[in-house]
This record gives structure tokens, sequence and C-alpha cells, in this order.
């Protein structure tokens, strides 16, 4: 784990490399350890109504629309979705280990693959759900996840054209980019957990429509990707004062990400298992 920001950037020797390389490896701890309780949230919520049939137990959760008797394509594109959910969260933070990439180059070809079908498959079907099935509490926040399934679409064919010519370098640049913006649903749940946590609520609209909300629909996936795009230009050419610039940046987003993640899984997660 130690060797993820050897891998996933240029990193030069030096100690603001060295400080880049370990706030990377820490913010992707947290990341994980946040991404591990979403999908444990999926597959003891979701998981066993939607294996055994069971679609109405969705709605035991606050949903917006969720199972809705005699709406079968709608529930069948939930079903899918949840089940996906889980593949994609899961299988991102497998192919960003270095480890297994290096030791196991099949299996990340594999989880690659996976990953690229999944992504595929929770954008159109998200897209579907939101504009077909009516799914949304208000046009700011369906443009903004719309944004998010059309970035996801670009990224993850760039990643594929990438590592289908041996573009490695590239490749890698992109799968960081669609990391990114393929995390933004649960990004977003973390972002209001830390922010609610931090102010109360200040500027979170009774049906998601206050400033908050305006910000982070687009933010969720919009924040991510420039944090990832600052640490992959200093990786590879920063000053030493930027990559500790950006060193610091990590931290701080990883610290958030573990209150945002504690407090998802005690107010949203946890109680729905
Ligand atoms: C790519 C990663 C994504 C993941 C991991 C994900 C995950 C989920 C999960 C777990 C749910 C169940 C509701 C909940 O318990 O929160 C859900 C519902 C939903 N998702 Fe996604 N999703 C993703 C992408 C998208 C995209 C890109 C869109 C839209 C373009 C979208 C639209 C929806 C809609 C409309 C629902 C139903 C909401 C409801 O009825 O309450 N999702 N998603």
């Amino acid at each position: 784990m130690a060797t993820i920001d050897a891998s996933i950037t240029s990193a030069k020797p030096g100690r603001a490399a060295d400080w880049l390389g370990r706030a990377a490896t820490f913010c992707y701890l947290a990341i994980a350890a946040g991404q591990l309780l979403f999908v444990a949230f999926i597959l003891l919520h979701y998981y066993p109504p939607t294996l055994s049939g069971n679609f109405a137990e969705w709605n035991d959760k606050p949903v917006i629309t969720g199972f809705v008797a005699g709406d079968s394509a709608g529930n069948l594109f939930f079903a899918v979705h949840v089940l996906m959910a889980a593949v994609l969260t899961f299988g991102g933070l497998v192919q960003l280990i270095p480890a297994i990439r290096n030791r196991w180059p099949v299996l990340h070809r594999w989880n690659g693959r996976l990953y690229l079908v999944s992504a595929l498959t929770l954008a159109l079907g998200g897209l579907w759900m939101t504009w077909g099935r009516g799914s949304w509490l208000n046009l700011v926040g369906a443009f903004g996840i719309t944004l998010d399934a059309l970035l996801i679409l670009v990224f993850a064919a760039l990643t594929w054209r990438t590592a289908r010519a041996r573009r490695f370098v590239e490749h890698r640049r992109w799968a960081i980019r669609l990391f990114a913006v393929a995390s933004a649903v649960w990004f977003m749940r973390v972002g209001y957990m830390a922010w609610g946590m931090a102010t109360g609520g200040a500027g979170i609209g009774r049906a998601m429509d206050g400033p908050f909300d305006m910000v982070l629909a687009f933010g969720n996936s919009l924040l991510p990707l420039a944090i990832a795009e600052l640490y992959l230009r200093t990786g590879a050419r920063g000053t030493p004062a930027a990559r500790q610039g950006v060193a610091a940046l990590l931290v701080v987003s990883g610290v958030i990400i573990l209150g945002g993640s504690a407090g998802a899984w005690m107010a949203m997660w946890g109680p729905y298992i």
C-alpha cells in the first residue's frame, strides 16, 4: 500500500515527493475505508431483497422512487443499478492497488473490464432512471448527476482506449479521473454528512434545493476531479512547494472523508441494515 503514490504519479525523489506519496496513500486509505462502508451498506441492505425478489424492502429506507408495484422496467433498472453499485465501488478500490496491478496483471485486466462495464451500466441506467423514470428531487440535482454520467462515459472510453493502445502513462491518468467521477455518488453522501456535522446543515434545503445542495450537485464530481487533477499535475512536474501544498490538501481531504464516512455510516447506512 505504501507504494500507491509511486505508481500513480511519476513522483520525483526528494522530501516533497515523499510527502506527496504519503499523503496520497493516506487519502486512498481514507477513501477505501469510506467506500467499504458504502459497499457493506449496499450488500447488506440492497442485495438480500434484490436477489430474493422482495423488491418492496428497498423502500424500508427513504428513496425517491425505489420499488413501484407494476413498474417492471423501473424496478429492473433499480435492481441492476444497486447490484452493480457494489461491484463498481469495490472494483475501483482494487484497481488502484499497485501490488495487484504488478503481481496479478490478469486480475487487473479482468477487474478493469468489469469496472468499465459497471461504470457504463450505472451511468446509462442512472440516466434512464433520472430522465425516463423521473427519479429526481429538483432540476439542478438532475443536471448535476447527468454531468457526472457524461463524465463517466467519456472517461471510461478514454481509459479503455489508452489501455488498448498500451499508452499506460495516459491510461493511468484517465483511470484516476474515471475513479474520481465514478466515486461522485459516494462522495456526495460523505460530503453531505461532513458539511452537516461541521455547520449543522447550513444551506441544505428541505427538497435538497438550498445553496449548498446546488454547489454539491455539481461539486460531487467536479471537486474530486479537480483534486485528482492537481495531484496528477504536481506529481508529474510540480515544484516542491506545490507538492507540499497538494500533500496538505490530500491530508485535509482524507480527514474530512473519514469524518463524513463515519457520519454517513451512523446516519444514512448503518440504521438500514
Ligand atoms: C457510478 C456510480 C454510482 C453508484 C455507486 C450509485 C449508487 C446508487 C445506489 C446505492 C442507489 C440506491 C439509493 C440509495 O440507497 O442511495 C442509487 C440510486 C439511484 N441512482 Fe445511482 N449510483 C451511481 C451512478 C448514478 C448515476 C451516474 C446516475 C444518474 C445519471 C444515478 C442515478 C440514480 C437514481 C435516479 C437512483 C434512484 C434514486 C431513488 O429512487 O431514490 N446513479 N444509486
